[in-house]
């Protein structure tokens, strides 16, 4: 599904990329995505591509990844507390999910100034179901998923309470009311799988 996801935002990068173009992933990990984008814009020559995380060993292993001379840099840095220059789009692929929800709606708030307009933030996010039978649901299918994905039911277990208080996710509704009070109005749910959601939102 991560595979599935990385070609689209591949894909929904066509429209808002052009060759001046700043493009920044948050919480670019070991640097998959951004490599599948800066591959994926390979003809288009001056954009600039900026991974940020906020873990040393992420921006090391993104770094690793670079191929000389690919347009693309790697900071180590919180989102939280980090400028953004004026850009045309703005990836974040599981990320705001992580973010503290103290701090998420002024993260938005900073993505949403740094896009020029007519430039988009991608956000793929986990979201909570609508209400308590829809997240039950939710719940059983994900655990069933990762058991098809070879995931054992102690492997599930020790990773739920893992992330206990570090992975906050928001229901589709709360990631729409951070969006629009960010200043988004045009927000399309591009991806959407049980528990799992994709919004292209352009400003
Ligand atoms: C699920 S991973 C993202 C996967 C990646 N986008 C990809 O497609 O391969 C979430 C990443 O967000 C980073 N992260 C979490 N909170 C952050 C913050 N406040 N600032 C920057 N990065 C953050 C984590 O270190 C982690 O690498």
């Amino acid at each position: 599904m991560y595979d599935e996801g990385h070609a689209l935002v591949c894909q929904l990068s066509d429209f808002f990329l052009r060759s001046d173009s700043l493009c920044y992933e948050i919480g670019t990990s070991t640097g998959e995505l951004m490599a599948r984008l800066v591959d994926h814009n390979r003809h288009k020559t001056g954009i600039q591509f900026v991974g940020l995380d906020n873990e040393p060993a992420m921006i090391e292993a993104a770094t690793g990844r670079q191929r000389p001379g690919d347009p693309v840099s790697f900071e180590l840095t919180d989102i939280v507390f980090k400028e953004l220059d004026p850009c045309d789009l703005i990836v974040a692929y599981y990320t705001m999910q992580f973010i503290a929800p103290k701090f998420r709606q002024a993260v938005l708030n900073k993505l949403y100034e740094a896009l020029e307009w007519g430039g988009a933030l991608i956000l793929f996010e986990k979201v909570r179901g609508p209400d308590a039978r829809f997240q039950d649901i939710n719940n059983q299918l994900y655990t069933a998923f990762k058991r098809g994905n070879g995931f054992t039911g102690e492997e599930i277990l020790n990773k739920s309470e893992s992330l206990k208080g570090i992975l906050e996710p928001f229901s589709t509704e709360g990631n729409l009311d951070l969006l629009r009070r960010a200043g988004f109005q045009d927000i399309q749910t591009v991806f959407k799988y049980v528990c799992f959601e994709g919004f292209l939102c352009i400003k």
